[in-house]
């Protein structure tokens, strides 16, 4: 059984996405992957309640509280550990990770970001895909390397950018595939069926149009 930890910072809707996927599927009784636990670096993220609501521990780690990165990283990775996770999974954390957390976590910590990398790394992720004039944008999912936005790619759902989008309506529709691509990297992670090897995706009984959710 794949034990699964889930960051998050905020709303929480990529970790319902997850929740709501492993009941449907009926993880851990014909897949071998549960959350076993939620941990929020802010206390105000409504994402908790998600936690609550579906009967996982939830545990809030202020960043705030410590006086470096690297001894938040160390408390983070503590509560990690405690847990036995098998995969790290950012689902919304929006907290730079340092490097010997990642190096400590290396393939087993994921993260989805909204725009399709290496295009548009960072924040306010759908303000400049409109500003770049794009006509094609959307998620990615992705191993968490020591380049933000930058590790290995998993899987990306690409959607068509329209001429009447503002950020919020190409936000909307964004997260709405993030909804469907994160909960099935994570099985497929789970599953062993995708794994990093020497810096490289590398798959095992996946068809190339599985990683690539197109329209
Ligand atoms: C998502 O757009 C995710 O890609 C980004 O932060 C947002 C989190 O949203 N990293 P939520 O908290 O999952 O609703």
């Amino acid at each position: 059984m794949k034990r699964i930890v889930c960051l998050i910072s905020g709303r929480g809707s990529n970790l319902a996405a997850i929740l709501r996927t492993a009941e449907s599927e009926r993880w851990a009784t014909e897949i071998p992957a549960a959350v076993v636990a939620v941990i929020s670096n802010r206390a105000d993220a409504a994402g908790l309640a998600v936690a609550a609501a579906h009967g996982v521990p939830a545990a809030v780690l202020e960043h705030q509280s410590f006086a470096s990165r690297e001894q938040f990283d160390a408390r983070l990775a503590e509560a990690i550990e405690a847990h036995r996770a098998d995969l790290v999974v950012l689902a919304g954390f929006m907290r730079v990770l340092g490097g010997a957390f990642v190096n400590r976590f290396c393939g087993r910590l994921v993260n989805v970001h909204p725009s399709l990398l290496p295009a548009f790394p960072g924040l306010a992720t759908h303000r400049r895909a409109l500003a770049a004039g794009v006509r094609v944008h959307g998620a990615t999912v992705h191993f968490v390397s020591g380049d933000v936005d930058g590790g290995a790619i998993i899987a990306q759902a690409a959607l068509g950018v329209l001429p009447e989008d503002n950020e919020e309506t190409l936000a909307a529709r964004v997260l709405q595939r993030e909804h469907v691509l994160l909960p099935r990297c994570v099985r497929w992670l789970c599953e062993g069926r995708v794994a990093l090897q020497n810096g490289r995706v590398v798959t095992r009984d996946l068809a190339a149009d599985h990683l690539a959710l197109l329209g």
